[in-house]
């Protein structure tokens, strides 16, 4: 399974809206993780009061986002064609005597601004996740010196203060991002350089956005974090979720992505104590040998992974457990391997993310030696995702029989069909009325597939997580 790379429009303010109709449009592209997705969510909503409304395609769009990211060579590289094809759109409007402004934002923005400016002269603006708060005046800015480049100030101070907390969630579920960086330094990974240290907002400022989520009807939420588990305000992730767990209407809360260093004993026992933490683990371990972890820098084994896993099981016996893994890290030889499916085999997973490792220049790994060959890297990946996707089908026909409360998200894709997710994040479909969009319901699971399971209603009554 890759990471998600689509197209996410942020919804319109309506307060804002009617103060100032809608008059310019506002193209936004979503590349990466959901960290993203939510600061594109951000800066449509920070663009509203100007009069910006999302549209869905670029051509005719006033404004024009690419939110990056730096993570694997592929997404940067993908950026870079898309500004391609998105220039020619700008010299097509231009003939028509209208003014396309093209900004780039995200971790690519962060990590290679000039690099950007240099290569595509059709970018108006780069500008770096700490500053989107600063967008309304960067933009305005481009448009008073008419031709005039510009590059943001990266300085890290708090941009969430300065955004907008009123936000129109659009459905029953929420992205909220709660922590931001990395310190971890992974020798393979560009978060550290491109996303800076470790930093977590203030757990009252977190509560009143997650009160007003849920004044708006949202149901579920899922922090967000580079390192969510190292929320550090006074008693950690487990105290803000016990927090949020008090919140009306609020009856689902997940997390993501966590590092094993970071999960402490307060988190472990959250997932046995707190009904609204939902039995799903994102815990990304990298790699099942030690030599492997280690020139990696995670600071933990496959045996104290496995151990970790062991201790929340006791917490949360039914938890999915979801992680990512990394093939053809430099050095890695088939023994390294195949001790990472020995490990994956041990630990049994709902889910998971694996990916070839890519060489980012400036990481430590990027100029080790012992690069493994492409052909070598996809073979490992085939045989790794082979095992993931049986296991991923054993978890969701591990399901049929059972009843699972789900909280329906949309409709589905058929007539008369739902849409919702389980307890552990799988998608499921069921027959029923769209006014049941909202609510958490009863389903008896009839079948299963790889990505999804199929369900019967047996009651119309609202659950909470019972
Ligand atoms: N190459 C491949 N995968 C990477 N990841 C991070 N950096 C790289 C890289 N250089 C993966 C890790 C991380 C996920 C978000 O992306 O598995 O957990
Ligand atoms: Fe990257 Fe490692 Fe930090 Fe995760 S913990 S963001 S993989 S450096």
């Amino acid at each position: 399974m890759s990471a998600p790379d689509e197209l996410h429009p942020g919804p319109l303010d309506p307060i804002t809206a009617t103060m100032s109709p809608p008059s310019k449009r506002l193209y936004i592209k979503t590349y990466g993780c959901q960290m993203n997705v939510y600061d594109s969510e951000r800066m449509a909503d920070v663009l509203a009061p100007l009069g910006y409304a999302m549209t869905q395609s670029p051509e005719q769009a006033d404004l024009v986002v690419l939110n990056t990211c730096h993570i694997r060579e592929k997404a940067t590289e993908k950026v870079y064609s898309e500004l391609g094809q998105i220039r020619r759109m700008k010299l097509d409007q231009a003939a028509l005597g209208k003014t396309m402004t093209i900004a780039v934002a995200g971790c690519v923005a962060q990590a290679e601004g000039a690099e950007i400016m240099r290569r595509q002269p059709a970018v108006d603006l780069v500008v770096g996740p700490q500053a989107y708060h600063q967008l309304p005046e960067l933009i305005a800015r481009t448009h008073r010196a008419k031709g005039e480049r510009l590059a943001a100030d990266f300085a890290a101070e708090d941009k969430f203060d300065a955004l907008p907390t009123s936000r129109n969630p659009g459905g029953v579920t929420a992205f909220l991002t709660v922590q931001e960086g990395c310190d971890k330094f992974c020798t393979f990974c560009v978060v550290p350089y491109t996303r800076g240290a470790e930093w977590s907002r203030p757990p009252e400022a977190i509560l009143a956005e997650a009160r007003s989520l849920a004044e708006q009807g949202v149901r579920e939420v899922t922090l967000l974090g580079q390192n969510v588990n190292a929320y550090s305000a006074e008693g950690g992730l487990a105290a803000l979720v016990r927090s949020l767990a008090r919140i009306e209407g609020l009856d689902r809360i997940r997390y993501m992505t966590s590092h094993p260093r970071d999960m402490d004993e307060a988190l472990i026992q959250a997932h046995g104590e707190i009904p609204e933490l939902m039995p799903f683990l994102h815990l990304p371990v990298q790699s099942g040998s030690d030599r492997i972890l280690k020139a990696m820098n995670r600071a933990h084994t496959a045996e104290s992974y496995l151990k970790l896993i062991e201790r929340v099981r006791q917490a949360r016996p039914d938890i999915a457990i979801s992680g990512d893994f990394i093939v053809g890290f430099p050095g890695e030889r088939e023994s390294d391997f195949e001790a990472t499916l020995d490990l994956i085999r041990a630990v049994g997973h709902a889910s998971a993310f694996s990916f070839k490792y890519s060489k980012r220049p400036g990481t430590p790994a990027a100029a080790l030696p012992g690069q493994v060959d492409e052909a070598v890297k996809d073979e490992r990946l085939a045989r790794l995702n082979a095992l993931l996707d049986l296991q991923q089908k054993d978890f969701n026909a591990a399901q049929v029989g059972k009843v699972l409360p789900v909280l329906f998200e949309r409709a589905g894709r058929h007539d008369g069909q739902l849409a919702g997710r389980s307890p552990f994040l799988q998608a499921v479909h069921c027959d029923g009325p769209l006014d049941l969009i909202g609510q958490i319901v009863p389903v008896r699971i009839d079948g299963s597939a790889k990505m999804s399971l199929t369900g019967t209603r047996i009651g119309h009554e609202d659950l909470v997580n019972s």
